[in-house]
């Protein structure tokens, strides 16, 4: 299943980026010394496809301490779900970024490292569309991949409900494939079909076993690892550097489900009023 998990090569151009991203969901741009530089290169990256790009969120420990706290003070669902942001000392839990916000997640993600943490920190991404190609084409895990497929399942995260729910893979209008993974999913709420969270844990636990045994790359202070968001898991490793610098950009291009038409808030991730 290691077969799933990215390391990204380095590019020069925004043009060998998007090659890069089409064929293998990611790559490495470097020398982008300024949040400016990293915006510009993402716009050239997206293109005439481009409809919203902009800085996302600041990954520091700084930050991260705020804003986990106003998560951590947000209740248990009635499901028995509750929010977490983790803490920077563990290794993240794969995910697509925006997942909160279903059909108005960003389709493309830059990652651009200001400075990295001394140690630690470094980064990971699983191409979850080929993980579940990899899952069909076994025997064992066959019915695994035709779940991830062809049943719809909830994709909320705890408190801020979608209006939609949808399979783990898909591929959108656009054409473009969608493969997902949070620690929240769960069955759509009501579901009397208990084989659905015995196959949302094993695709938890797939993604997991990939996360923890595939390989992890750092970026450097310059670089902005360029991401197919709608295909691809990523996460980092813990770290406790607090001079540590990382800002997240989001990217949405006509082959985007849906657009929201103002910044999104990943500490309160309320749907209403995104399509303005
Ligand atoms: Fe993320």
């Amino acid at each position: 299943m290691t077969e799933a998990s990215v390391v990204p090569e380095r590019i020069d151009t925004p043009q060998e980026a998007r090659a890069a991203i089409s064929a293998r969901g990611a790559a490495v741009a470097q020398g982008l010394h300024t949040e400016e530089d990293a915006l510009a290169f993402a716009a050239e990256v997206l293109g005439d496809k481009r409809i919203r790009l902009g800085r996302q969120f600041e990954a520091s420990m700084r930050n991260h301490q705020r804003e986990a706290a106003v998560v951590d003070a947000q209740p248990v669902d009635e499901r028995g779900r509750k929010r977490s942001f983790g803490k920077p000392g563990e290794r993240m839990t794969a995910h697509n970024d925006g997942f909160a916000f279903g059909d108005y997640a960003p389709d493309h993600l830059f990652l651009w490292c200001k400075r990295p943490a001394e140690s630690g920190g470094d980064s990971f991404l699983v191409d979850a569309w080929k993980l579940t190609e990899l899952l069909a084409a076994d025997p064992a895990t066959a019915d695994l991949a035709e779940f991830c497929r062809t049943v719809d399942i909830d994709h909320s995260e705890p408190n801020f409900a979608q209006s939609t729910y949808a399979p783990i893979v898909r591929v959108v209008p656009s054409g473009r494939v969608q493969a997902r993974y949070h620690p929240y999913l769960a069955p759509v709420p009501g579901s009397t079909r208990p084989a659905d969270a015995d196959m949302l844990a094993r695709w938890n636990d797939t993604v997991l076993h990939v996360r923890d045994t595939g390989p992890m790359f750092r970026a450097e202070a310059g670089e902005m690892i360029c991401v197919d968001n709608y295909r691809l898991l990523h996460g980092r490793d813990g770290y406790t550097d607090p001079a540590r610098e990382l800002y997240s950009i989001w990217g949405w291009t006509t082959d985007a489900v849906a657009v929201p038409v103002q910044q999104l808030d990943i500490v309160e991730p309320d749907l209403a009023g995104l399509t303005g």
